[in-house]
């Protein structure tokens, strides 16, 4: 996959560094914290409280949390779970082989620049290498139709609207075989 080449140049000018993904650690606290008083963070969650003091110590086998770094400096989080092990079960009832996302950049300079077009591939190739793995979820939010036209220009599909926590959702779904790079 190649970066987003619709982007404008002259209006935002593209991403100068390349996006790597580390786990999460508990040292990332504060900055995200701040992330989550972001506008555009909050209002894309469906649950804003994230439990960072808890979860930032805990290592689930069926979650990765990752940062997204350029040049050392933090930009964004992604998440990746398996929703058939993941404790609450909040995709409801899903087969094994399946992956869902969960990604923001926290900083709003850098959006807008093809950097989540590089977390969402690099979060990609992580799901689809474990050759188990064939469908990868995402769940934003109804209205978030920017977030939509991000990730239809990645391959996704909206196969469904769905209500989680009592908001409405679109269900997006990529299929390995949708995914050449993946083969
Ligand atoms: C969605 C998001 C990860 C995309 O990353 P990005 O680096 O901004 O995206 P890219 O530069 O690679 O691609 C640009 C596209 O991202 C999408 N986008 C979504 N929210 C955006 C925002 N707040 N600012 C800029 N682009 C955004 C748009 O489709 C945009 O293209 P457009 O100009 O045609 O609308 C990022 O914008 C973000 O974190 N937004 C706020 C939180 C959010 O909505 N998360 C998704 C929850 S499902």
């Amino acid at each position: 996959m190649s970066l987003n080449p619709t982007i404008d140049p002259i209006q935002r000018p593209p991403a100068p560094g390349i996006v790597t993904l580390r786990p999460a650690t508990p040292a990332d606290l504060p900055t995200l914290r701040r992330w989550d008083l972001d506008p555009a963070v909050r209002s894309s969650l469906i649950d804003a409280d994230w439990g960072w003091e808890t979860e930032l110590h805990r290592h689930p086998e069926w979650r990765d949390q990752l940062i997204a770094e350029v040049d050392g400096q933090p930009i964004g989080f992604v998440q990746i779970i398996d929703p058939e092990r993941e404790e609450t079960q909040y995709w409801g009832c899903v087969d094994a082989g399946h992956r869902a996302i969960d990604i923001w950049i926290g900083d709003p300079g850098a959006r807008g620049r093809g950097y989540g077009t590089q977390m969402m591939e690099r979060a990609i190739e992580r799901c689809f290498a474990d050759l188990s793995v064939h469908t990868i979820l995402l769940d934003p939010l109804a209205d978030n139709t920017r977030a939509h036209r991000f990730y239809e220009r990645l391959g996704f599909e909206c196969v469904a609207k769905r209500d989680f926590d009592g908001q409405r959702c679109c269900v997006y779904r990529l299929q390995r075989e949708r995914t050449p790079a993946a083969n």
